[in-house]
Formats: C-alpha cells, sequence, structure tokens
C-alpha cells in the first residue's frame, strides 16, 4: 500500500466528517461518502452541519486544498472506512441492534473495490458483525480473499474528537493476521497512541464493554443519587468525598444516560446474551429510570408552586443536550424530561445554547427563562450556564450545575 494510501470515508457524521478531514490533513486524498445529498453539499461548500470545535475550519481548509471532497456514491480508493449509524429498534421487549445501515454500506462499496484494498468498520457493533459483513461482501462478488477486512472501533470523546483522533489508543481486529498488519500500519500513519491487535469479534467486545463499563459506573452514581434524597444527604457531596479513596473513582449522577454511545452499545451486549448480561440490562434500567423519577420529581414541584396560581407554571429547563457543550439531541434524557413537562401541560422555558431552534420546544435566552420562570431545572451543566446566578427562584439540580467543584470524570461521553 502507498505510504499515504487513498481513503474512501462512508458515513459523514460525528464520527466520519472528523476522520475525513483529519486524514486528509495528514496528507491522506480522501472522499466521503454520505447518502444524505445536503450534508455532502454542504461539506462541498467547504461547511459542516454538526457542531465539534476546530471542524469547521479545518474541513474548510481540506476541501480547499483539493484533499477533501464529498460524493453520495462510493469511490475508488486504497482504504474504505465504514462509519455509518448502528441504532437499536426499540418497542417492547430488549431493543435490539440494528445493523442494516452498515451491511448497506458493505455492498455500497462492493463494486468499488479491487484486490488488496483494505475494508474498515468503525461502526459501534454487535459482535460478529464484521464477519456479516465478509459474508455480505463475498455474496456481492468480493470475496475474503480479494481484501483486507478489519474491526476497529471509534472512542472518541465529541467536544475532543479531532485531538482523540489522533491520540487515543486504538484497537485493531483484522479478519486474519494480513488483515490486523494491513490495518495497524494504516492507522499508524496518524496515530499517536498505540495501535493494539487482536481478533475482529474482541475488538467489537472492547468496544460495546468500554462503554457498559461508564453505563454501569453512571448507574451506580444515579443509585447513589437516589439513596442520598431518601436520606436526606448530598449525593454530589458523598460522590466527591469517596472519590478522595485512592482506589474509588464513581462518576456523576444526572437525569439519565443520552447519546449515541452508552446509551445504547450496552444493548448490543443484552441482545446476544440476555439470560447472562443482568449487570448491564439492570444498569441501563436504572438510568433509564432515573429520568423517569426527574419527572416525577419536577413534576410534584411544579404542581405545588402551581397551587393557586390563574396560568400553568412556567419551568426553565436549562439544557436539551444529551451532555455538556454539544448540540447532539440522541437519546438525550434532558430532552425527554422537557418534552414529558411540556406534554403535561407546563409551561417549559427550554433554553440550548447550543441549538438555534427546536421542533417542538420554543428555546429562550437562559437570562430570560429563569427570570421569567417560577421553577428552574439544570439539566445540563453546560459551561454557558455556568456561575449562573438565580436569586430566590427554586432551583431543581439535576447535573452538578449549582455544585462548586466539577470533576474530571464528571460527564458521560
Ligand atoms: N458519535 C460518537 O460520539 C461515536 C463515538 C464512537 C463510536 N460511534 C459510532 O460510530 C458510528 C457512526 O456514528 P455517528 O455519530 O458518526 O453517526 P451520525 O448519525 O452522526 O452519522 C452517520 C452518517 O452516515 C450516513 N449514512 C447512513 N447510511 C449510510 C450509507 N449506507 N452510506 C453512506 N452514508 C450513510 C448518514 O446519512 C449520516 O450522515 C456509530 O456506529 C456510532 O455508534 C459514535
Amino acid at each position: 500500500m502507498a505510504d499515504r494510501p487513498s481513503v474512501c470515508v462512508v458515513g459523514l457524521g460525528y464520527i466520519g466528517l472528523p476522520t475525513a478531514a483529519m486524514l486528509a490533513s495528514s496528507g491522506h486524498s480522501v472522499v466521503g461518502v454520505d447518502i444524505n445529498a445536503d450534508v455532502v453539499d454542504t461539506i462541498n461548500a467547504g461547511r459542516v452541519h454538526i457542531v465539534e470545535p476546530d471542524l469547521e475550519d479545518l474541513v474548510g481548509e481540506m476541501v480547499r486544498s483539493g484533499s477533501l471532497t464529498a460524493s453520495t456514491e462510493p469511490v475508488p480508493a486504497d482504504v474504505f472506512l465504514i462509519c455509518v449509524p448502528t441504532p437499536f429498534t426499540g418497542g417492547a421487549g430488549t431493543p435490539t441492534p440494528d445493523i442494516s445501515h452498515v451491511l448497506a454500506a458493505a455492498r455500497s462499496i462492493a463494486p468499488a473495490l479491487v484486490d488488496g484494498n483494505l475494508v474498515i468498520i468503525e461502526s459501534t457493533c454487535p459482535v460478529g458483525t464484521t464477519e456479516l459483513i465478509r459474508d455480505e461482501l463475498a455474496t456481492a462478488g468480493v470475496p475474503a480473499a480479494r481484501v483486507h477486512l478489519a474491526y476497529c472501533p471509534e472512542r472518541v470523546l465529541p467536544g475532543r474528537i479531532l485531538h482523540e483522533l489522533v491520540y487515543n489508543d486504538r484497537i485493531i481486529g483484522g479478519t486474519d493476521e494480513a488483515s490486523s498488519e494491513a490495518a495497524e500500519s494504516f492507522y499508524r500513519s496518524f496515530v499517536k497512541g498505540s495501535v493494539l491487535a487482536t481478533t475482529s469479534r474482541t475488538a467489537e467486545m472492547v468496544k460495546l464493554v468500554e462503554n457498559s463499563f461508564r453505563d454501569v459506573n453512571i448507574a451506580f452514581a444515579n443509585e447513589i443519587s437516589l439513596l442520598s434524597e431518601h436520606l436526606a444527604i448530598d449525593p454530589w457531596e458523598v460522590i466527591r468525598l469517596a472519590n478522595r479513596h485512592p482506589r474509588v473513582d464513581i462518576l456523576q449522577p444526572g437525569p439519565g444516560v443520552g447519546g449515541h454511545c452508552i446509551a445504547v452499545d450496552p444493548w448490543f451486549i443484552v441482545a446476544k446474551d440476555p439470560d447472562t448480561a443482568r449487570l448491564v440490562r439492570t444498569a441501563r434500567e436504572v438510568n433509564d429510570a432515573k429520568t423517569g423519577w426527574v419527572i416525577a420529581q419536577v413534576q410534584a414541584a411544579a404542581a405545588e408552586i402551581g397551587t393557586g396560581l390563574l396560568r400553568p407554571v412556567r419551568v426553565a429547563c436549562l439544557g436539551l443536550a444529551y451532555k455538556p457543550d454539544v448540540d447532539d439531541l440522541r437519546e438525550s434524557p434532558a430532552l425527554r424530561v422537557a418534552l414529558a413537562l411540556a406534554a403535561g401541560g407546563i409551561d417549559v422555558l427550554a433554553c440550548e445554547p447550543h441549538l438555534a431552534e427546536h421542533q417542538l420546544l420554543k428555546l429562550y435566552p437562559v437570562a430570560d427563562a429563569v427570570s421569567e420562570a417560577d421553577l428552574v431545572v439544570a439539566l445540563v451543566r453546560h459551561t454557558a450556564f455556568a456561575g449562573l446566578s438565580f436569586g430566590d427562584k427554586p432551583v431543581l439540580d439535576y447535573c452538578g450545575l449549582t455544585k462548586a467543584t466539577r470533576t474530571a470524570s464528571g460527564s458521560p461521553a
């Protein structure tokens, strides 16, 4: 393979677009592919459709230099990186992973593949998916012997993606030794962290385990917050002091757990082996139930404040995103809280400084919302809310906004 192989990145969202721009900036010729024509047009105009620090500048620079272009169709390249979504299907019972986008992406690149190409799956996948992709490619006319195939999970933190793409350690799960070697050599060309090889199945499990570990830890923090409430103790202080033990590192409680990773990936483990994955399932249930508890607590407080009022109670909801300092609403517990309050007849004054508008909720500048509200509910610890003064307004704080200290491990990825 060339020293700086050409790359086709399939899926230009939170993972694929920063990856494509970073690869272009490290000397690779990159074509990004997305089925969404608006996304492709936006990128070809040198702009971006997602919020991530420094991304717009880098994409603009790479597009102008000609090293990054976007297309709706895969094109021939040395390396193909698949970064498409892997959601879950909800409904009754255990949520199940939907790998249809990954399989569709594999089929879509098959006509562009030539002998010796390297195909890498970065999407988070249930264990065994890379082998299914190998079969899908074979059915599409590309037998395993013709290409290298590896699963290399992405573990970046939104808000720090461009830095972490380069500095994080990477797990390389080749479907055979030659595939691992090809993928290792590709990642070593731009990664400054360690590049660690294993099998595709192990690499798939590693990614799911990482996010399940965080979900279990946050579930523990959320359970502590409920127990502390019953015992009239401040859970933030309990966790802060417990974390002074040299071998204890409890994450922070919140209104639940959201985002495209931690709230989703543990279900990929549960769906494979529901009888065994008892702790992982319980953590999901604890974190989801926390959101319901928050809704009930705010509704009760609002009902008390509203007694005697001749208008609906006004509740300022600070934050809608799933975590601080991002615009991402996927699986967001804060959004779930605000929508449930509005559906229950409360006049919700929603504040989300990272969004210009929302389809279902009218957004307010935070100062206006706080001054007009009967009750303030802090849901997301955005930096933009730091140091706000609430006067004598009642405040229900579910994210530690009003607490003096902020811990490094505090926010879910
Ligand atoms: N967002 C994160 O923080 C994060 C972190 C680690 C891993 N991941 C994983 O990375 C994967 C991608 O996540 P994301 O957040 O970038 O998703 P995203 O929804 O932001 O972007 C995915 C993009 O893929 C496009 N797409 C869908 N099907 C396609 C197809 N067949 N061909 C071409 N494009 C297609 C969509 O239009 C979309 O623009 C997921 O598996 C996710 O779990 C995400």
